[in-house]
Order: structure tokens, then C-alpha cells, then sequence
């Protein structure tokens, strides 16, 4: 086997030769991570961790690419990272009641440059050609087994973000089947149809809008936030479900879901200590809050609509902390 994944070296990345699989092993703080044929291995200074390989990939995939996301983001029950914007939080057991109490978790703080440089060379060395951890099951090869190749175009792609609103002169493009995002098996029967925009003259480049149901039906990913408008901190990030949500988000923040089409189950529980709190079912139309102080994973049984609305505000999650910004937008 050769190591044909590793990207442009990073002198803050610390790892070792390709172990049997033809998997290298890497450092960061106290913790190291390994893996073999199906699973990854994380190990800290007070225990250990195992995941099928599949879902740590696809949890990984999602923190890279997202840039450790707003708050939480759980790899699983015990792993996972803390955003502070800046700087990041890598813990193992920290938000699990169990491994509190019998004080075996375990958490270190890195520079977002160096845990960010790590987290891209795991991956990039763990995925094997023909994986592509963002698609859904059934539109992609297999994780498992010993190393080949690699698909550094499928962990690479650039994440949607409009400075405006996609459409836009300037500004993020529609998809086409000439962009390379055909309309996606379960939502054949998506309009593509564009809406007719008559600005008054003057107004040509200030006026803009797009089929956003036919920009959806045109994703090659799953869970994966667009920004297609943005208005201040107010940010509209739709996005495609297919299967399970591969994290287990621990908001920061107040987040809007607005259920565009077909259906999504949403297991909630409280962001410390994992505690179930809620199961919520989505139906095309329904509109749900997700209160700050929880965490939650979704499972979409076909592919699914979904709009996430985002308050971009830097300063939430401290005016939260203190009280000044309430954790759910509506009292009841
Ligand atoms: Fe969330």
C-alpha cells in the first residue's frame, strides 16, 4: 500500500508512517487516533474510544467542512469539539453524565489553525477512493477496508456561501447539470422552473431571485448547510437529508427549521449531559425552534427539504451565557 493521500505537509500536523492497513496514526495534544480496516480509535491520557470508521469520517467530513459549525459538535456520545471561534475544544466524555461522573473525561484546547491542519490530514488519509463522506449511502462506495487511494475531490469541495443571495450577478451560481449537480434520483419530480424577474430600469443588477426547491433537487450532498441568503446576521442555510445526520449538533444559539419537503426525526436532548429531552417529527411545512441548550441528530428516511435559519451573531452565544439572550425564541 502507498500513502498517496497526504496533502501539502503541515509542520503542526504529527503523525506516523502507514501502520498494516496502510493507515498513518496521528497526534494532537494527548490525544491519538488510529485506524484499521473498520473503525477508528481514539485514545486519551484517561481512556479510550471506539467508531465504526463510516461514522467517524462522516462526522469529520462535516467539521472540517464547516469550520467546527456553531457550538458542539458530537462525533458521537463521547468525541467530539467545541467551537470558541479562534480556538477549539477537542474532548472525549465531557458532555456525557457518565464519564463526568466517574471523571474519565477529557477535553485539551487547540488553535483553530492546528486542530483544523489535523483534522484535514486524517481525513484526507482515511478516505479511500470511491468514499465520499458527504453523499448518501446508496451513492457511494465503501469506507471499510485496507487503504486505496484516496478522493481528495470529494473531501475538498467548497462549501456554499453567499455574500448576498445565490443567483445574484457576482455571487454564488445556480446549479446545472453544465455546473456538474443533475437533479438527485428522489426529487425527479421537482419544477425547474425559474421564476420571470422584471426590475424596473436602473435596477438590473439589484433584483434577483431563483427556484430555490430546484437549486435543493440539485445537491450532491446531504446534511450539509448551504448559505444562500444573507441579510445582516440573518442567514437562510437549506440543505439535503438523506439518512442520519452523521453529528450530534449541540446548539449554541436558537436555530429555525422549516421542513420544505418530506419528513425528518429529530432526537433532542440536553446539550450537557445527553439526557433525552424531545423526539420531533417534521412534515413538510412544520417550522420547529431548537432551543440553545440542546443537542440534536436527525433522521431522514428519504431524501428531505430542509431549511436551517442561522443568526450568524457572534455575540449570542456569551449574551446567552448571561443571561441577556433568552435559549428558546418564543415562551409558551
Ligand atoms: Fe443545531
Amino acid at each position: 500500500m502507498t500513502d498517496t493521500a497526504a496533502p501539502a505537509t503541515d509542520p503542526t500536523v504529527e503523525s506516523t508512517g502507514p501502520n498494516e492497513h496502510g493507515y498513518r496514526t496521528f497526534r494532537l495534544g494527548g490525544f491519538t487516533f488510529h485506524r484499521d480496516e473498520h473503525f477508528a480509535h481514539v485514545e486519551w491520557p484517561t481512556g479510550r474510544h471506539v467508531l465504526s470508521i463510516e461514522a467517524f469520517l462522516k462526522a469529520l467530513m462535516r467539521d472540517v467542512a464547516w469550520n467546527f459549525f456553531y457550538g458542539i459538535v458530537n462525533f458521537d456520545a463521547v468525541i467530539g469539539t467545541m467551537n470558541h471561534y479562534g480556538n477549539v475544544d477537542l474532548f472525549a466524555g465531557r458532555y456525557n453524565d457518565a464519564y463526568r461522573k466517574a471523571e474519565l473525561d477529557h477535553q485539551e484546547n487547540f488553535p483553530h489553525e492546528q486542530i483544523m491542519a489535523t483534522f484535514k490530514a486524517i481525513l484526507a488519509d482515511w478516505t479511500n477512493d470511491g468514499y465520499d463522506p458527504f453523499a448518501a449511502p446508496q451513492e457511494t462506495g465503501s469506507p471499510f477496508g485496507e487503504k486505496r487511494g484516496d478522493n481528495l475531490a470529494a473531501i475538498t469541495r467548497t462549501r456554499v456561501t453567499a455574500s448576498r443571495m445565490v443567483g445574484v450577478p457576482g455571487d454564488e451560481p445556480l446549479r446545472s447539470d453544465a455546473t456538474g449537480h443533475p437533479i438527485n434520483r428522489m426529487f425527479a419530480d421537482v419544477p425547474q422552473d425559474e421564476p420571470t424577474v422584471e426590475p424596473a430600469p436602473g435596477y438590473e443588477g439589484e433584483v434577483a431571485a431563483f427556484n430555490l426547491y430546484a437549486y435543493l433537487s440539485r445537491s450532491d450532498v446531504t446534511w450539509n448547510p448551504s448559505v444562500v441568503s444573507v441579510c445582516r446576521d440573518s442567514l437562510y442555510c437549506p440543505t439535503t437529508e438523506e439518512f442520519i445526520l452523521p453529528i450530534i449538533h449541540g446548539n449554541d444559539r436558537v436555530e429555525w427549521f422549516v421542513q420544505l419537503s418530506d419528513e425528518i426525526h429529530w432526537k433532542v436532548e440536553d446539550r450537557e449531559t445527553g439526557e433525552p429531552r424531545a423526539n420531533v417529527v417534521m412534515k413538510a411545512g412544520d417550522v420547529a425552534a431548537m432551543p440553545a441548550d440542546i443537542r440534536h441528530q436527525g433522521y431522514s428516511p428519504k431524501r428531505a427539504m430542509l431549511l436551517v435559519w442561522e443568526n450568524g451573531s457572534a455575540e449570542l452565544p456569551d449574551m446567552i451565557a448571561q443571561g441577556k439572550a433568552p435559549k428558546t425564541p418564543v415562551e409558551f
